[in-house]
């Protein structure tokens, strides 16, 4: 699955559409240090570097969820709470073998394909959410 940022995914919160765009890139530029053979520390780097942001990224979500009064918070922290687990896993596959196939896989399916269908799902979600509350709130 490639991982080019699509139109289709904007959630029409524009904070969020601005982190997951950088999100797409830093994946984009993990993957691309594997197939380029990077060495292991470049690869290493590009690993933290994406780590450190999905960090920022959940965290600002989740922000906005509460201050938003977002029924489903709950339910989406443990999706980003999953993810990170799933994600200390592929860091630990990395640590052990390199940046082998076996890893570039394990990204594929765990951050790339997860990242798409999360937004697609749970983040389309809370953007529809927060749209029927805007509109709400404009009749008033
Ligand atoms: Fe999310």
């Amino acid at each position: 699955m490639s991982i080019q940022w699509r139109k289709s995914y904007e959630i029409g919160v524009e904070e969020i559409d601005s982190q997951h765009k950088e999100l797409f890139k830093r994946i984009r530029d993990l993957l691309d240090a594997c197939s380029q053979n990077k060495g292991r520390q470049e690869v290493s780097k590009m690993i933290d570097f994406l780590e450190e942001y999905v960090d920022i990224h959940f965290t600002s979500e989740e922000k906005l969820h509460v201050k938003n009064l977002y029924p489903e918070y709950k339910g989406h922290k443990l999706l980003h709470i999953k993810f990170v687990e799933n994600f200390e896993e592929i860091k630990r596959k990395f640590e052990s073998e390199g940046p082998t196939l076996q890893f570039v896989a394990m990204v594929n399916k765990f951050v790339v394909e997860w990242l798409i269908h999360h937004i697609g799902t749970a983040d389309r979600a809370f953007g529809n959410y927060l749209r029927n509350k805007e509109d709400k709130n404009g009749d008033n």
